[in-house]
């Protein structure tokens, strides 16, 4: 895989530690020999980032809080001064409030409802508008989906909501962008333990579970979702966009 990702430039959204997906994305596509921006939401995240970056060939750290539309542009600014072209977008992020990822659904309050849809969705329509400009010639966008937005899953609740509306995302963009060149995926991952997941109530328990019912038996890693996202950033996939890839062991292939 070195040299699959040669030349090629992109920014990464959603490295928080180390357990974050979008670190184990990072790592991938920075040894196949990419340059690459990674974002911190707010100085709570920036030391953090930084000690990661610290790790990486020439990287570029930026803020970028995804609900702030200032933050956006100036993301984008500072990508074209730097980097004058993007070559691929990660978007690994996604929050909906604690008591929304627990009990019933049903119960959601609107404000819940809005936040999740608003930082986990909207989002990825924001960052892909931001990139266009910079994707001339063709690029390619990746987003982190679950297959809670495929089916009801416990506590997952407005997040799972928020997933069906992303992957839906994914494919209108996939088709206003398609014509330019750029492409637009998700890869849906199995649980992994992270920040994100660890809000979810009886997270741990999910992850027994699949790890018991996957046809491979065990749960993904951050590296295996990195290498899915190599090959769907890459010129391998050059005919590949709108679609949703599940790297989760082949738990979304089963009935029971
Ligand atoms: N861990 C899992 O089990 C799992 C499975 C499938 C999909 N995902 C998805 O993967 C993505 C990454 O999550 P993770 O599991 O690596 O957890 P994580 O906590 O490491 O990453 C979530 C990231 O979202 C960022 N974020 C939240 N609100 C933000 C905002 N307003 N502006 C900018 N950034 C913001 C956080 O800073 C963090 O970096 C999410 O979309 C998540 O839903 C996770």
């Amino acid at each position: 895989m070195t040299g699959l990702m040669e030349g090629k430039k992109g920014v990464i959204l959603g490295v928080a530690n180390k357990r974050s997906i979008a670190w184990g994305i990072t790592q991938v596509v920075c040894q196949a020999g990419a340059r690459v921006a990674l974002t911190y939401q707010g100085e709570r995240f920036e030391e953090s980032v930084r000690s990661l970056a610290a790790e990486l060939d020439n990287p570029l750290v930026l803020p970028c809080d995804v609900s702030d539309d200032g933050q956006i542009d100036e993301l984008f600014r500072t990508l074209e001064k730097e980097f004058g072209r993007l070559d691929f977008l990660v978007h690994s992020i996604a929050f909906a409030p604690k008591e929304a990822l627990e009990g019933e659904f049903v119960n959601t309050a609107r404000e819940a409802y809005r936040i999740a849809q608003d930082v986990s969705v909207y989002s990825l329509v924001a960052l892909a508008r931001g990139a266009r400009p910079l994707m001339q010639g063709g690029g390619s966008i990746v987003a982190m989906t679950y297959y809670g937005a495929e089916k009801a899953v416990p506590n997952y609740n407005v997040m799972g909501v928020a997933k069906s509306a992303l992957e839906s995302a994914v494919r209108y963009l996939a088709s206003d962008l398609g014509p330019e060149g750029i492409r637009v995926n998700a890869i849906s991952a199995g649980p992994i333990n992270t920040v994100a997941a660890r809000g979810v109530s009886g997270f741990t328990g999910m992850l027994k579970l699949h790890a018991e019912r996957a046809p491979l038996r065990r749960n993904v890693t951050q590296e295996e979702v990195g290498k899915a996202a190599l090959f769907l950033l890459s010129d391998l996939a050059s005919g590949v966009t709108g679609e949703v890839l599940h790297v989760d062991a082949g738990y979304h292939a089963v009935g029971m």
